[in-house]
This record gives C-alpha cells, sequence and structure tokens, in this order.
C-alpha cells in the first residue's frame, strides 16, 4: 500500500470538497471557503495519497508556534485501516521544530476522531458548550509537541 502525504494544490479542492461534504453533516466547508484557505498565510493544507488517490485530507493553521487542526478526514470508503492516524502522524512530523501545541475542536459523540486523537496522546482541554451551530458540544484537545 502507498502512502504519501503532500501539500494540497487548487486542483485537489474538488475531490477534498467530496470528501469534506460527506464527512460533515452539518459542519461541510463550502468550495470558497475551501478556496479562501490557499491564500491565508498560516493555513497548511495537506492531502493523503494512497496509490495516486486522493484518500483524505486536513488543513490547519500555524500561528506564532501554535497549531490547529482546522478540518480532517479521510474518504468514507477507505476508514478504518489506519490512514486518519497515518495521515495525522505524519503532520505531527512535519509540525516537529515549527510548533509547540497541535490544538481541535471535535464534536463531544465523535468518537471515532476522539478514539483516534486519545491514542495519538491529545488531552481534552476543556468543554466548549454549544460550540456548533446544532447546539452540541465541542472538546477542545491538545497535543504537546515539546
Ligand atoms: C476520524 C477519522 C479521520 C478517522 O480516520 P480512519 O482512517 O478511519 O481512522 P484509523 O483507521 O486511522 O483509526 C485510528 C484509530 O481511531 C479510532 N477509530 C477510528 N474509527 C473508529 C470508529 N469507527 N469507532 C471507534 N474508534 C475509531 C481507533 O482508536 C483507531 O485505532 P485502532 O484501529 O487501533 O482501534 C474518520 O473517521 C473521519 O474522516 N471521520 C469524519 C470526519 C471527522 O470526524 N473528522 C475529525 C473532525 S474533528
Amino acid at each position: 500500500m502507498e502512502l504519501h502525504v503532500r501539500e494540497m494544490k487548487e486542483e485537489d479542492i474538488p475531490v477534498v470538497y467530496e470528501i469534506n461534504r460527506r464527512s460533515f453533516t452539518t459542519d461541510a466547508w463550502s468550495r470558497e471557503s475551501l478556496e479562501r484557505e490557499f491564500r491565508l498565510p498560516y493555513s497548511l493544507r495537506f492531502v493523503l495519497e494512497m496509490e495516486g488517490r486522493v484518500v483524505g485530507y486536513s488543513i490547519l493553521w500555524l500561528i506564532k508556534e501554535e497549531a490547529f487542526l482546522m478540518t480532517f478526514a479521510i474518504d468514507p470508503s477507505y476508514r478504518n485501516k489506519g490512514l486518519g492516524k497515518y495521515l495525522l502522524s505524519e503532520i505531527i512530523n512535519l509540525l516537529s521544530g515549527k510548533a509547540t501545541t497541535l490544538q481541535l475542536d471535535v464534536r463531544k459523540s465523535n468518537l471515532p476522531a476522539i478514539n483516534l486523537y486519545r491514542s495519538m496522546g491529545f488531552e481534552i482541554v476543556r468543554e466548549r458548550p454549544k460550540f456548533y451551530s446544532d447546539g452540541e458540544t465541542a472538546l477542545l484537545m491538545e497535543l504537546k509537541l515539546v
């Protein structure tokens, strides 16, 4: 299985948009918001390719040595194969020397993601009640990188 993490290009937007749309029922990103990321100097964007096909992506913001995972998903047809863990661990390697913490918000009900983050050493910093538009609580999680 050939896996490769590379920077997202603007031409990846259609496939990234589609993975995002199929992964998030209420908080999916618009094409415009994906396009906007390419103009933000603090935005880092990656895709995961498996045998040449984009099967996952992630977008982070890196501001003054603090990284924040803005969105991250694996194509639903390719889940539970270790790909999410692989992409996240590659990102953590890429952040080495650049960031001291990696934080993210996750829905309190999103057990697959919470389990993945916990398995990689993330800890819950606090709850953010009514964080999402449907009223669900977010967990703010953090991984210390140094
Ligand atoms: C979260 C997500 C990225 C995980 O990707 P994945 O490739 O399926 O995950 P992996 O196969 O690498 O699994 C790694 C670990 O995550 C956890 N996990 C993954 N899927 C799980 C599930 N359905 N139920 C419980 N735990 C799960 C497990 O701890 C797993 O480790 P294990 O296989 O040793 O038990 C994927 O489910 C996804 O894209 N979800 C929708 C988008 C999303 O929620 N993104 C995160 C928003 S904060």
